[in-house]
């Protein structure tokens, strides 16, 4: 399965919420690979850490792809069937976005509750994603997920614009969310979620529930177009 996050706006929690799937994805036995289509590197950054921690899986690979022909070639090669394929991109407008949507088998899309992320949220829904069926001529399923939520976030009347245009978009939004927690934070050093001493119940709950809600989303979308 291939999965990319995407979203053309930084600091959403892209690569936080794919650390936090591959954590996931490597605890349940998956071949794991990311593919890093952001310039700044992020992710291969995580891998090394990871490896110099001595918390790196050897079902963890990471492939560097820095144009859109890499993210492609690189995805097919190591999509397979105990496989988990994540393809992380910069938060921006380009080809690489493009590849990413064009080689997967279902989007990913943190939301933060913020106008803006909200609006490049949709835009990814309304416009990009279907440029890339349009291309690839096969339905390409896409799911929210909250991003950074905090207790007031699901509270806050303020916010309940932005949750009505989030709904009306007709996207699935994930049941679980990631919410706003140290454990994540963490997932910039040489941490997955499960090796710290300690690691944190909460998130890790959470994290399993936003994985089996994409691949959930993902079994709906295809019952759907069969
Ligand atoms: N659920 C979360 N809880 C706490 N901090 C988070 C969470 N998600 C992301 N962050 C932090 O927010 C910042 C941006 O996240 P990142 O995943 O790098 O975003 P993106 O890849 O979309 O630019 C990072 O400092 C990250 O640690
Ligand atoms: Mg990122």
């Amino acid at each position: 399965m291939i999965i990319s996050a995407a979203i053309a706006k930084g600091g959403t929690g892209k690569s936080t919420l794919l650390r936090a799937l591959a954590s996931v994805a490597l605890k349940r036995g998956y071949a794991v690979t990311l593919i890093d289509g952001d310039v700044r590197q992020n992710m291969s950054r995580w891998a090394q850490m990871l490896k110099e921690a001595g918390n790196r899986p050897e079902t963890l690979q990471l492939v560097s792809a820095t144009t859109p022909r890499e993210i492609l070639e690189a995805a097919e090669l190591h999509n397979g069937d105990r496989s988990v394929v994540l393809i992380d991109t910069e938060g921006t407008t380009n080809d690489n976005l493009m590849a990413g949507l064009f080689a997967s088998d279902i989007v990913v899309v943190p939301i933060f509750f913020a106008l803006d992320d909200v609006t490049a949220a949709i835009q990814i829904t309304d416009h990009y994603i279907p440029l890339a069926v349009e291309t690839r001529g096969r339905p390409l399923p896409a799911v929210f997920v909250l991003t950074k939520q905090t207790i007031i976030d699901a509270k806050a009347r303020a916010l309940s614009e932005l949750r009505a245009i989030i709904q009306a978009n007709g996207t699935p939004i994930a049941d679980h969310a990631l919410h706003n927690r140290v454990a994540y934070r963490d997932l910039q050093s040489g941490q997955t979620l499960y090796s710290p001493d300690q690691p944190d119940a909460k998130a890790i709950a959470e994290s399993e529930g936003v994985f089996d809600d994409v691949l959930k989303t993902f079994t709906e979308a295809m019952r759907q177009a069969a």
